[in-house]
Order: structure tokens, then C-alpha cells, then sequence
């Protein structure tokens, strides 16, 4: 993408300037050409009126010999002009003025239809003012729509920032964040980026393969590993209701990142391909309007990262978050030896291939140390995740006790993609405990994987985890807002 910028103000080194700088570097950022031309230090000669210009038929027309020769040659060359200008008594500069004018030439008005030079191209606004902007560029603003109508082109709008403290107005957090959004809007026009909202009956298969094909051994993308987001889907506990409030962003159908919760709004994980980290701003505006929760008069949201994620860091500060809750991220590697146990006289090992899924969902539960008797669903919410699109029933293990029960069971998860394993969940009932089941289970599903090919497993935080060998490779981090 080709854009151009025109700066009107007469001071190379002042607000409007200063306002350009961070629009450049986010275009920049982006792969966009751009083309800086300041207009105060060349010679643009007034329009006089002699409509030469609509004389000439598919060519620009003016005969003045001046800098605007030049000028339009770039005009020419961009897909989109951004005319960047101090309001200077509601309108733009003077020399801005004479190159709106000399512009005349490029739309040949009394041609039928109407013959545009620079057909296709688009036209933005990138402004500064002393007044509040509606007061200050309403006018100028106005201007902008009717000429780019007038002249069948499209208006990408106004960007302007209100000169309170002089340089520094230009300098804050928000002006800088406005003017690269701005810019970035135009690149997401560019390329055909939309936003919409999750259909869990349409979309899960493409987003667990998104969530493959993005995985990132650093940063684990925020931990919105493709394992955990099904898991949380098959359960009891995820909220179904309002799955339409994950947000989808894509670029010409491919997905490209996902603002989602795991079981419920409140907590988010915000993921994007690499190539489309600058999206992250507008992930987090999307969970903040749609995955927050309000009590009390109060909005909260919490977000999930890893801390591996500096540049996630750095907004979530900026954006009045605070680190809240930390918890390690635990892998076992399969290049170490695995626990040696024996099963206790009279206990069986089997695998989710011939289980019972009532006895199952009844060892989850009380592994999971709930005293009270389970909800009706409990036993379907089993058989549910049991089949879920990719769990596997071979990898799922259950040590059975001698009197039938069972004692300890685990689901276990391959990503064939990124050679892992995932173990999620690892339950043992209260009266089984301390005879090693969840070691000796663990150590039989890793040991399956590793058969086919994973690499390491995915374990949870804990000292159970770390007395098997585990290792910690990063930190959870919970980071959290509220307002009003
Ligand atoms: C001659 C002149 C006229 C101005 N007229 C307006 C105006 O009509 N409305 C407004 O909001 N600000 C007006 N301003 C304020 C400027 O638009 C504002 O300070 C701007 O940020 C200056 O940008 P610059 O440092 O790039 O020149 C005017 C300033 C000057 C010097």
C-alpha cells in the first residue's frame, strides 16, 4: 500500500508534525510505502482560475510550472493521501489550500460521466486544532466529505488531536495510540480485515486450527492452547450462551486472531498471528465490551498472558491493568527418565476405550474433592468431552481399585501438529490418595504419547508436578482492570 502524506503546517518540527510521527512509524510497521512531503518549503503558486485543467482530457492539465509538478506526480503514484494540517482559522493552511485547489486538474468535472485522474484512491485527514476537534475541523472535516463525494472518491476520515499544552498535547499516550489505530485502519481496509462475532456450531474446527498452526513454544500464545479451548467447550461449566461474545478477526476468510474466554466472560485470552499484532488494541477494546462482567456498578475484566509476552505487558499497562495472580506453567520433556511405580496389589490399569462413563465422571468428581452429590449433567458432560472433535479414548487412563471403583483417571490430549501432549483433567478420589495412582496413570498416558511422537506434556502448577520432573518454562500471568 502506497500512502501519502501532505504536511501543511508551516512548522516542520511543530504539533501536526509531531502528530505524523507515530502515524508514519505504524504504517511503516506495516509493509506501507509512505511519501512525507512537507508543503511550507516548496513553491505552490495559487490556483488562478483558468480551467485549463478541464480542458485536457485524461491528463492532469495545469500549466503552472511550479513544485506541483512533483507534487502530483506523488499524489499519482498513492492509493492514499492523507492531507495532515493544523486548523488555521477552520481551515487548512495556505499552502495546503493551493494544493487542494491545484488539485482541480485531477477530476475532470464537466466530463460525463465524470473523468477521475486519481480514480480509486482514497483520501484521509490527519489534523490539529486549539479548540475541541468538532469546533476546531467540524468545517474542514465537512469539506473533506463533499470533495471526496464531489469527486467519486472514498473518505477514510479524521484523525485530529486538540492542542491543549502545546508539543506534549502530541505526545501522550492517547494521541499516539489514536494516530497509529488511524493508520492501522487503513491497512486493515487495506487487506480486507473484518471482526465478527464467534458461531460455536461453525467456527470451533477452524479456530482449533488456527490455534495449532499459531502455536508458539515461547509465549504459548497467552496459554490459549487449542487442548484447553475444547476442553473448556466440552464441560459442564463452559457458558454457551454467550460463546457469541468471543470475537473473530479475519483477513479475507483466514482467521488472524480471537479475543475468547475459557469457561465464562470475565476472563479473556487475546491471540493473534505474529503478523498481526498490531490487532492486539482492538482485541482487548472488543473483550472489554463484550467478555467483561459488571457487579455492582463496576465493569471487570481479566486478562490471561504469559510472561513471555512483553509486548501484551506493555498494553494491558497502558491500558490500567494490573498484574493480579501468577502461576507457573509446568512441562515434563520426554528426553527424562519417566517415575518408575508398581500398582498397588489388586488395582487395574484401562484406557477410555471400554469405560464406564458413569463410574468415570463419578471419579472426576470426587477427585475434584466436591462433597456434594454431583448435577444431573454431570455424566454427559463426561461422555461429551470423552468425544470430544479430538480426545482421544486410548490415551484416556483409569487405575480401578479391587472392588471395581475408580480410584484415578486422566484424559490426555496429542497435538500431532507441535508434537506435545496435553493432560488435562488428572483426578484422584480422596480415599485413593497417596499410593502414587496419579503418578503411575500420568507416567502411562506421557509414555502413549511419546509413542506417537510428542515431545513433552503439559502438566499443571503444583508440587505434584514438580516432584514427577516437571519443569517450569513460564509464568501464567491473571491481569486485571475495573471501572465504572
Ligand atoms: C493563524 C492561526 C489560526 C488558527 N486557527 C484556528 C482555528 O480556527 N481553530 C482552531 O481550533 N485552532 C486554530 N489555531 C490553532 C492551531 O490549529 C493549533 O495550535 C495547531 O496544533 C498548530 O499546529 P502546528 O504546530 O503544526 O502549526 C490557529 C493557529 C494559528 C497560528
Amino acid at each position: 500500500m502506497r500512502i501519502c502524506i501532505l504536511m501543511g503546517s508551516p512548522k516542520p518540527k511543530g504539533n501536526t508534525a509531531e502528530l505524523c510521527k507515530p502515524f508514519m512509524d505504524e504504517l511503516l510497521k506495516h509493509q506501507a510505502e509512505v511519501e512525507y512531503i512537507t508543503l511550507h518549503d516548496k513553491n505552490i503558486a495559487p490556483c488562478t482560475g483558468c480551467y485549463h485543467c478541464q480542458k485536457t482530457a485524461d491528463e492532469y492539465g495545469c500549466i503552472k510550472k511550479d513544485d506541483m509538478q512533483s507534487i502530483i506526480e506523488k499524489i499519482l503514484w498513492a492509493d492514499i493521501l492523507v492531507f495532515a494540517t493544523p486548523s488555521y482559522t477552520w481551515q487548512a493552511t495556505p499552502p495546503m489550500k493551493a494544493v487542494m485547489d491545484r488539485m482541480f486538474g485531477l477530476t475532470k468535472y464537466k466530463q460525463s460521466p465524470l473523468v477521475n485522474i486519481n480514480k480509486g484512491q482514497s483520501y484521509a485527514l490527519l489534523a490539529t486544532c486549539g479548540d475541541e476537534p468538532n469546533d476546531g475541523l467540524g468545517l474542514l472535516d465537512g469539506v473533506f466529505r463533499q470533495w471526496s463525494a464531489h469527486s467519486g472518491l472514498a473518505y477514510l476520515g479524521m484523525y485530529a488531536v486538540q492542542d491543549k499544552k502545546g508539543l506534549a498535547s502530541f505526545q501522550t499516550e492517547e494521541a499516539i495510540t489514536g494516530a497509529r489505530q488511524f493508520a492501522r485502519s487503513f491497512i486493515k481496509n487495506d487487506v480486507g480485515i473484518t471482526a465478527r462475532r464467534y458461531n460455536i456450531l461453525s467456527d470451533f474446527t477452524a479456530v482449533y486450527s488456527f490455534l495449532e498452526e499459531t502455536y508458539d513454544e515461547t509465549t504459548l500464545n497467552s496459554y490459549l492452547l487449542p487442548q484447553y479451548f475444547e476442553y473448556a467447550h466440552s464441560l459442564l461449566w463452559f457458558d454457551y450462551l454467550r460463546a457469541h461474545r468471543m470475537g473473530l478477526w479475519e483477513q479475507n476468510g483466514i482467521i488472524v486472531g480471537i479475543a475468547a474466554y475459557e469457561m465464562n466472560i470475565g476472563t479473556a485470552h487475546l491471540h493473534t498471528r505474529n503478523t498481526h499484532a498490531y490487532l492486539l488494541p482492538e482485541l482487548l477494546e472488543w473483550a472489554e465490551r463484550e467478555i467483561s462482567v459488571t457487579k455492582d456498578g463496576m465493569n471487570s475484566l481479566q486478562v490471561w498472558i504469559t510472561d513471555k509476552e512483553p509486548d501484551k505487558q506493555e498494553l494491558l499497562k497502558n491500558r490500567g491493568y494490573k498484574l493480579a495472580h501468577k502461576e507457573a506453567v509446568n512441562i515434563f520433556k520426554y528426553t527424562n527418565p519417566f517415575v518408575e511405580r508398581q500398582l498397588p496389589v489388586g488395582y487395574g490399569l484401562i484406557d477410555g476405550t471400554a469405560v464406564d462413563y458413569a463410574k468415570q465422571a463419578e471419579c472426576f468428581w470426587r477427585g475434584f474433592n466436591h462433597e456434594e452429590d454431583p448435577p444431573d449433567a454431570n455424566i454427559d458432560s463426561n461422555v461429551k468431552c470423552c468425544n470430544a472433535p479430538h480426545a482421544d479414548a486410548t490415551l484416556d487412563t483409569i487405575i480401578t481399585a479391587p472392588n471395581g471403583e475408580y480410584a484415578c483417571a486422566l484424559g490426555m490430549w496429542f497435538d500431532k501438529h507441535n508434537k506435545y501432549a496435553y493432560l488435562e483433567p488428572l483426578a484422584t478420589v480422596p480415599k485413593y490418595r497417596r499410593m502414587g495412582l496419579a503418578s503411575i496413570a500420568l507416567t502411562e498416558a506421557m509414555r502413549k504419547t511419546q509413542a506417537m511422537g510428542a515431545e513433552y506434556c503439559f502438566g499443571g502448577a503444583g508440587e505434584f508436578y514438580t516432584a514427577m520432573g516437571f519443569e517450569t518454562i513460564c509464568y501464567r500471568e491473571l491481569w486485571k482492570k475495573e471501572w465504572e
